[in-house]
């Protein structure tokens, strides 16, 4: 233990666990520690740029609350979050593919029937947009009563969440898949908007020489009982920024091509889009019973 040097340090560190904690703690620490250490080694990082890491970790803290989390937009940033959900949710039955919640989400948002509008305020030059899809399981099949939450931003970039000069639930709503397992609502076109750089994720953007916006997107959280819940976006084919989300959540799969909606139509645009969901794993449920 005296005689630490850059080489053995390592080793003292992870040695030094008690034998007592569980062995994924014992994992994960161990992994961790080498990564940073061998980071410090490889980068050969100074004091000074050290100590201006805890500074920046510092300032996160102070502008975190319960309604922001600078953590999770500095992981979102770096591609952490992204990375955790495929680890966490891998598609293995050709399931629809998930990507990041984001912290704009809202429970219990006004409830709706099939069809109905989300749009609460309306913003001059906007597109209106009927959204509408199946939700089938792996095989096929049409699912019924799956609940779909869906939230987007305002045709300004900024949620409600954002804006005091919106509606509270603007552009949210809660609707249900009927017997055919269709949903069906009426949105805006979704605009790209930049996420949060008013505080440590800003730096880090700066740092990184990354800009700070999404391409437009609206959010999808599917759930009934026996199937694995979906937490997802849908992004329009025509957006700005799908080569360069400033949050890398993007996939494929997930791209929607926004039409011109058929005359006489309600909405300015159509768009269809059908999820896959998988049934749940077993444990889930025989612990649901
Ligand atoms: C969002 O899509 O709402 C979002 C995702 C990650 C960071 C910020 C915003
Ligand atoms: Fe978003």
């Amino acid at each position: 233990m005296r005689n630490v040097t850059k080489d053995n340090i390592t080793e003292l560190v992870t040695k030094a666990l008690s034998k007592d904690i569980p062995p994924r703690n014992r994992q994960i620490m161990t992994s961790l520690i080498r990564h940073m250490h061998d980071f410090c080694r490889e980068v050969d990082l100074t004091f000074e740029e050290w100590l201006a890491a805890c500074e920046f970790m510092r300032r996160a803290g102070d502008i975190s609350d319960e309604k922001r989390n600078e953590f999770i937009l500095i992981s979102d940033i770096l591609g952490v979050e992204v990375l955790v959900d495929m680890l966490d949710h891998r598609v293995t039955e050709g399931e629809s593919e998930s990507t990041v919640l984001g912290p704009f989400y809202r429970e219990n948002p006004p409830v709706l029937p099939k069809g109905a509008s989300i749009i609460k305020k309306h913003f001059e030059n906007s597109q209106t947009v009927r959204v509408s899809g199946r939700v089938l399981d792996t095989a096929g099949k049409p699912i019924e009563g799956v609940t779909i939450d869906v939230w987007e931003d305002a045709p300004n970039g900024l949620y409600d969440l954002q804006d005091p000069e919106q509606p509270a639930y603007n552009l949210r709503g809660r609707f249900t898949t009927d017997a055919q397992g269709e949903y069906a609502f009426v949105a805006v076109r979704p605009e790209p908007y930049p996420i949060p750089y008013d505080g440590a994720g800003g730096e880090l953007l700066n740092y990184m020489g990354h800009h700070p916006w999404r391409p437009g997107h609206i959010h999808f959280m599917l759930f009934k009982d026996g199937y694995q819940s979906l937490i997802s976006q849908i992004y329009d084919a025509d957006t700005k920024y799908l080569d360069s989300d400033s949050v890398f959540a993007v996939k494929e799969s997930l791209i929607g091509k926004l039409n011109k909606a058929p005359s006489g139509a309600d909405t300015d645009l159509v768009l269809v889009f059908d999820f896959r969901l998988k049934r749940a794993a077993a444990k889930t449920l025989i612990a649901a019973e």
